[in-house]
């Protein structure tokens, strides 16, 4: 009985927990679902350059999207406790926007570990493009 209420006491906690990371993911803002049509639509093919640098509402969406997709991973407002590569040191450069992607495609495993799993088929590559535009955008310190 008693046993029971700690139980209860416990899985309240932690989804109090989980609202307020996601809260924080957001940005102190709404838990609204992503809305991505403000994202120039890119078509098929995959660029081999981030097409949104710089742009105010890519983001503005990629922030949502890495706080949703990447954070727990790579660390809230992509500062890395270490856990995860931080992305904000990736260069901005047409090299490393290259290998964004298709690491972020195809996700990372070593000996049948996965340690990132693939975004492809998950989020279409305006989300994965905006989410570089967002953390090239954060102070590397
Ligand atoms: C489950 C944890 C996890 C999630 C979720 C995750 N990653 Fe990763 N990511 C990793 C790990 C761990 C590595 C290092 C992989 C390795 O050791 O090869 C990595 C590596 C990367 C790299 C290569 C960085 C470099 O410096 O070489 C990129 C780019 C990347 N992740 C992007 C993303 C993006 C974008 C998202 C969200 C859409 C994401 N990851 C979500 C764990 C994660």
């Amino acid at each position: 009985m008693c046993m029971t209420i700690r139980l209860m006491t416990a899985v309240v906690l932690l989804a109090g927990l989980s609202v307020a990371t996601m809260v924080q993911a957001h940005g102190g803002g709404s838990t609204e679902p992503m809305d991505i049509g403000a994202l120039r639509p890119l078509g098929e093919k995959l660029l081999d350059e981030n097409p949104y640098r710089g742009d105010k509402e890519a983001i503005k969406i990629g922030e949502s999207a890495y706080g949703q997709q990447c954070a727990r991973c790579h660390g809230i407002q992509g500062i890395s406790g270490g856990m995860s590569p931080d992305l904000r040191q990736m260069d901005v450069d047409k090299e490393n926007d290259k290998i964004y992607l298709e690491v972020t495609l195809r996700g990372a495993a070593r000996n049948g570990k996965v340690y990132m799993p693939p975004f492809k088929g998950i989020l279409p590559q305006e989300v994965i493009w905006a989410i570089r535009s967002y953390t090239d955008s954060r102070p590397k310190e």
